[in-house]
């Protein structure tokens, strides 16, 4: 896909790969002032008279509510498809006629599609700009981006950061999102904790390491609790492996309110949600957890200013 260079106008996202830095700065930049704004009761309209077509075939909650919250923030419209049942696709209905006729009552769509590779597809297809909100077992770029963000808000840098990535890495999206976002700034260290049976894939490897990034795995969570900056869990992605492999690789590591207490001060604590266990509810109330309130917030204001961005030059 086409890399942003500074102009996302009319641009389809469906990678993390299409940002450089300065371009995570304009998002970021715009991002924080929405988040300002809508915190101080600003109302805006920079989106009056568009509309937003999301399109999900998969189950979710906090990436379709965002992205409709977010469009409706800046006064645009929403078409939401949440779930394909009633709709054409169970006619049999292709990816393409799908993706042409909601570019005909719409400007911009929001696809969510079980098959990595489907947004690229759906995108290719359009004229109009489509983002990607989750491609199998692809990618998750709003996600990755929030995440980076709420690292920066909190942080204060993107830099000189030792990140632990935590789980299902072959299938679980964010984590390859995320990874390629952090290893894009200097001094990074990525700390790969997956189950045997689901390491981070190859490809996303070889692109971390060729940016630059610092890649290391451990076979637990205490082997770099007290020295990391980032503990990123996720789930094992139970409808995207056979019965038996999900039941071998459930419970594998899991975030424990003593485990929390023992990283360092200034450290954080995230997870794309939902969680299925892997974050024992005696978390929730340290203060290094980021994921039931500040990730969830900044999703919205990252798809408000991505929103913002592509459609208006
Ligand atoms: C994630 C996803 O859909 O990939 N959820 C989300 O959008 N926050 C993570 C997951 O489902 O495990």
């Amino acid at each position: 896909m086409k890399k942003i260079n500074g102009d996302f106008f009319n641009k389809s996202i469906v990678s993390v790969d299409q940002f450089s830095k300065a371009d995570i700065e304009i998002l970021f930049e715009l991002a924080a002032e929405y988040k300002k704004g809508i915190s101080n009761g600003m109302v805006f309209n920079d989106l009056n008279g568009k509309i937003l077509t999301a399109l999900f075939y998969e189950p979710s909650s906090r990436t379709i509510g965002s992205f409709l919250g977010a469009m409706q923030r800046l006064g645009g419209g929403i078409i939401p498809i949440h779930g394909i049942l009633n709709t054409s696709v169970v006619k049999g209905e292709i990816l393409t006629d799908t993706i042409n006729i909601f570019q005909s009552y719409s400007d911009v769509i929001a696809i969510r599609h079980p098959e990595a590779g489907a947004a690229e597809i759906a995108a290719k297809a359009a004229y109009i700009p489509v983002i990607n909100a989750g491609d199998g077992t692809g990618e998750h770029p709003t996600q990755g981006l929030l995440d980076l963000f709420t690292i920066l808000e909190k942080l204060q840098r993107t830099n000189n950061l030792k990140v632990a990535i935590v789980g299902d890495l072959k299938y679980g999206r964010t984590a390859h999102s995320l990874s390629k976002l952090i290893s894009i700034y200097p001094k990074n260290t990525l700390y790969f904790i997956s189950p045997p049976q689901s390491p981070m894939p190859d490809e996303v490897v070889k692109i971390v390491k060729k940016n630059g990034a610092v890649v290391k795995t451990a076979k637990s969570i205490e082997e770099v609790l007290k020295t990391i900056d980032v503990l990123y869990m996720t789930r094992v992605q139970k409808e995207r492996m056979e019965e038996e492999v999900y039941e071998k690789m459930k419970n594998s590591f899991i975030l424990t309110g003593k485990m929390a207490r023992a990283m360092k001060k200034d450290s954080l604590i995230m997870h794309p949600l939902p969680r299925v266990g892997e974050i024992t509810m005696d978390v929730d109330s340290n203060p290094r957890a980021m994921y039931l309130k500040h990730q969830m917030r900044n999703g919205m204001f990252i798809r408000m200013a991505l929103l913002r961005l592509v459609l208006k030059k």
